[in-house]
């Protein structure tokens, strides 16, 4: 594994059929040329993900969906034009010859545009479509630095394209535009709100059942600790309540009163906006986990704009461990 900024070299990389994590504004994608069965089916042994869950297309001009999408309405159309390119996913009927690879199997295939100059550079020379998920291990915290993909999948990545922190910080939000009336099937980066500006009307968040709906798992962006959701009011007799338990505590919170915390007590306190916190969600996770807490105490932020899509991964990250 390399690491490096040859755009050339990756490119030449993904062309020849091997793996490359580059960056996006969300996160680091694990991108394999989307029109090799070979090469992608080798995201799935490096992530350790099930094949049956699907994976995203990353094209670098809009002009290029007429190969992966078999039609695209009037709503798909809008939500192109405004968001792309942008941390926005949109689920099309696929055509026949997309790779059951790339879809788990599906009618449809998942497409974006991403908004950042090296992944927008790349796939201009790559040429074709470039299939990628998250770049972590499966039900892993996203990656959104290079040394988090690093980390966690080391040498089964033939180069990682360093490209900084990812700006945005947290995944794409998906829309289904593929069946007469569009519906959200994961909270991201682009708000609820603002697609609902686009549209001139609402939009239903669908709560799949199936595993293979987006983040669905019940293990998924979990770090190793325990993560508790609590009251912004309620962190400070938490934690002071797990240390007297004998627990190395974590906190991760905006606005926090820090002071005279015990040693055993961690924080990773947020300045700015909702942004922010979206932005440091995943590194913050990752170190304090990487520090050796037991138990990391978050509050939830308002589930609006931005913050639908952190208390979305929030509550992931809390959820049932089994
Ligand atoms: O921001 C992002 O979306 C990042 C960057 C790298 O682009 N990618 C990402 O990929 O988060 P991944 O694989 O971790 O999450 C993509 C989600 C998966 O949960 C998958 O189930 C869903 O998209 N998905 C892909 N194709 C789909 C389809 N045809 N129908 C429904 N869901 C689909
Ligand atoms: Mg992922």
């Amino acid at each position: 594994m390399a690491i490096g900024q040859d755009i050339s070299k990756a490119a030449a990389i993904l062309r020849n059929g091997g793996l490359v994590a580059f960056p996006t504004e969300t996160v680091y994608g694990l991108g394999a040329r989307a029109d090799s069965g070979e090469a992608v089916r080798r995201i799935f042994q490096v992530k350790g993900r099930p094949t049956t869950h699907p994976l995203i297309v990353h094209i670098e001009d809009r002009q290029e969906l007429e190969l992966w999408a078999n039609s695209v309405s009037a709503e798909a159309s809008a939500l192109a034009s405004a968001f792309w390119p942008g941390p926005l996913t949109l689920i099309f009927e696929r055509r026949p010859e997309v790779l059951p690879e790339v879809t788990g199997g599906l009618d449809t295939v998942a497409v974006r545009v991403p908004n950042h100059p090296l992944a927008l550079q790349l796939l201009r020379e790559v040429g074709v479509g470039v299939a990628a998920p998250s770049a972590n291990r499966f039900t892993r915290v996203s990656p959104t630095r290079s040394e988090h993909v690093e980390n966690d999948l080391g040498d089964g990545v033939d180069y990682i394209l360093e490209g900084g922190v990812s700006f945005v910080g947290i995944e794409s939000t998906i829309v289904d535009v593929s069946g007469p009336t569009p519906f959200l099937l994961r909270p991201g980066g682009v708000s609820k709100e603002a697609i609902e500006a686009t549209l001139g009307y609402e939009i239903v968040l669908l709560e799949k059942s199936e595993t293979r709906a987006p983040g669905q798992h019940p293990l998924h962006y979990a770090p190793h600790a325990e993560v508790k959701l609590l009251d912004l009011a309620n962190l400070r007799t938490e934690a002071l309540r797990q240390v007297g338990l004998g627990r190395r505590v974590g906190v991760l919170a905006r606005g926090f009163n820090a002071e005279e915390l015990p040693a055993a007590v961690l924080v990773h306190a947020v300045a700015g906006g909702p942004d922010d916190l979206a932005r440091e969600l995943y590194t913050a996770l990752r170190s304090l986990d990487a520090s050796g807490v037991d138990v990391i105490l978050a509050s939830l932020p308002e589930p609006a704009g931005i913050g639908l899509a952190i208390a979305d991964r929030l509550k992931k990250a809390a959820g049932p461990r089994s």
